[in-house]
């Protein structure tokens, strides 16, 4: 039997990804938490998991090099691909928002500097509301933005607050919550349908068990 190529990203959602899946009956036995391994296989399956960055797996689905790909919502809207996404997996919950100093007030008649690692995103969100905005892209620790005058506001993911809270900034407003999805390339559903229809059925039932 065929390979099936699952892509997702080492890290937090990963291990709850993988707590999942081994619900779902499927196991990689060469994977462990210290491990640098970056390809694992569960052969009774024959199921071959790929680790690549959170960023790139919507790519590895949408060129083919994976069938199936688990990544964070907010990944998919940053940076949309032809892939199909069927399944809200329910787990690395948090929410995208707009967060700042308490009491900055963003409204229609301001030009606001946005600091990101989801510009395109940003952009979209102010855009609909009509607030013209300078998106400063950032790969990381977005908080400290607003804290050194570089932005008026930040969008980033917020799950426990706590970063926010450390650094004496709030939630502003909600733009949308996140949760991480099961996005599929559009050429392997339609040639391994059955395949890929069974893995997201067993996923459904852990989820069932799981929640
Ligand atoms: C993410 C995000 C926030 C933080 C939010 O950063 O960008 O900084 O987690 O989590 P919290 O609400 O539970 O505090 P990440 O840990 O990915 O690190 P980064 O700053 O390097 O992006």
């Amino acid at each position: 039997m065929d390979y099936i190529t699952v892509a997702m990203a080492k890290g937090r959602t990963a291990d709850r990804a993988l707590v999942l899946l081994e619900k779902a009956g499927i196991h990689f036995s060469e994977f462990h938490d210290e491990s640098r391994k970056l390809v694992v296989f569960d052969d009774e399956n024959s199921i071959k998991l790929i680790f690549v960055k959170a960023v790139d797996v919507p790519t590895y689905v949408e060129k083919g090099a994976a069938d199936i790909g688990i990544i964070g919502k907010d990944t998919i809207l940053e940076d949309p691909r032809d892939v199909y996404e069927l399944l809200d997996l329910g787990i690395g919950k948090c929410k995208l928002a707009v967060a700042g100093f308490p009491g900055t007030q963003i409204t229609g008649s301001q030009f606001l500097t946005v600091a990101s690692k989801y510009p395109n995103a940003a952009k979209d969100y102010f855009d609909k509301k009509g607030i013209r905005t300078e998106l400063i892209k950032l790969n990381g620790s977005i908080e400290l933005a607003p804290l050194i005058g570089m932005s008026d506001v930040i969008v980033d993911i917020v799950e426990t607050g706590s970063t926010l809270k450390e650094n004496g900034l709030v939630v502003l407003e909600t733009i949308r919550d996140i949760s991480a999805r099961l996005i599929v390339n559009k050429a392997s559903y339609a040639t391994k349908t059955a395949r890929i229809q069974q893995f997201i059925a067993d996923l459904k039932v852990a989820l069932e068990v799981h929640s």
